[in-house]
């Protein structure tokens, strides 16, 4: 099974030949938006949208050329449908539609966040079910407990900003630039995560529901995510401070706030192995290219865990891509477990939530 997959759910437009299973990744190409946006500060979706609009073919046509393959030695067209922005969703959906009609190919719809976590099937097509998958993105923070393929139980997700999302604005306040995410890594690494302490969102009450089971708490009850107070804070206290204090202090000040960020991901992620016991634990999305999450999560993993597989992919494939989807897609077409459309029934949903993939009435 040979697939050609198309990603434009947010500002990357990507396109991808993946065969399998086990996937292959024969090629893959991803052009971002980032200069276009970065004088805004962040993704500003009709400019998302027309430049989707200008890259799809030529990028669609890299990844073939790359693949060394022709549209006719490619056997489905796969395409995240959602969740993303509805106008870069729709240029990546029409194209494949598009495609799939003049072929006559069938035309497989993929979840983002399931493209995500299925980034970690590529170097470990073997991991064990059940699978506890943490994905952080820019638009999504969840924990996902994963039975058998294609298979999701949500036990976590963020009530408010994702990660990412956390990560953007916090380096949005400071004046670092977008996106935000790598640059406070970088400016990360001079500065003290001692020095601020930073509310841990959410995690006094699970630990506490935790510790008082008698108080009806629910099973998977106490892994959601809130990230918009510790955002806040970081703006309050900026706001004590003079401008030449912050500048000195942000270093410190990111420091502080990306170890805060990890530590209640890492916590929730290993409460929630404690309780469902998964054979395999992976971490997803954007924010999973982070190497104080990959470190400090692989090891408490090890440390509590070591009889579990701790699986994370490679940089490339941890922020937005079209393997990922296309190695969902071979999974989905494999299974045919409803992913297998006529062009005619796909749509683009920009509120998908990570449930099997539908296809339209
Ligand atoms: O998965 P992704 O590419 O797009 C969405 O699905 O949203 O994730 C993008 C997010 C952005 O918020 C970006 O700041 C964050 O991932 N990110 C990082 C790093 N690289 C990207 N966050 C922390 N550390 C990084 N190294
Ligand atoms: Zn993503």
């Amino acid at each position: 099974m040979r697939i050609l997959a198309i990603e434009t759910s947010c500002d990357e437009t990507a396109a991808a030949v993946v065969s399998g299973p086990p996937p292959v990744i024969e090629s893959g190409v991803v052009a971002s938006q980032i200069d276009l946006h970065k004088k805004y500060g962040g993704v500003f979706p009709e400019l998302a949208s027309r430049a989707h609009t200008e890259t799809i073919i030529p990028v669609i046509e890299e990844a073939l050329e790359k693949a060394d393959r022709n549209i006719d030695s490619i056997d489905a067209i796969a395409v995240t449908v959602g969740p993303g922005l509805i106008g870069s969703l729709l240029v990546g959906v029409n194209a494949a539609k598009a495609l799939a009609f003049a072929t006559e190919k069938p035309l497989i719809p993929v979840n983002h966040l399931e493209g995500h976590i299925y980034a970690n099937f590529i170097d470990h097509p073997d991991a064990k079910f059940p699978i506890l998958a943490l994905t952080v993105a820019g638009g999504h923070t969840q924990l996902v407990l994963m039975k058998k393929h294609l298979s999701y139980h949500v036990i976590g997700k963020t009530r408010d900003d994702s990660a990412g999302e956390a990560f953007d604005k916090v380096a949005k306040l400071l004046g670092l630039g977008y996106p935000g995410g790598q640059i406070i890594e970088r400016v990360a690494r001079e500065g003290d995560e001692k020095r601020y302490d930073f509310p841990r969102g959410m995690m006094a009450r699970s630990t506490r529901a935790q510790g008082h089971p008698e108080q009806g708490r629910r099973v998977g009850e106490g892994y959601d995510f809130s990230f918009s107070g510790l955002k806040t804070a970081v703006l309050y206290q900026t706001q004590k401070m003079s401008q030449d204090e912050i500048k000195k202090a942000t270093p410190d000040l990111v420091a502080s706030f990306q170890q805060a960020v990890v530590d209640v991901l890492v916590a929730k992620t290993i409460q929630a192995a404690r309780e469902f016991h998964p054979r395999s634990i992976f971490l997803s999305g954007g924010v999973a290219a982070n190497t104080l999450l990959r470190e400090t999560l692989g090891m408490k993993v090890k440390q509590e865990f070591p009889d579990t597989l701790f699986v994370m992919p490679e940089l490339l494939y941890c922020t937005d891509n079209a393997a990922m989807i296309g190695v969902a897609a071979v999974y989905r077409h494999k299974a045919s477990a409803g992913g297998i459309a006529s062009w005619e029934e796909v749509e683009a949903d920009p509120n998908a939530t990570l449930e099997p993939v539908t296809v339209a009435k």
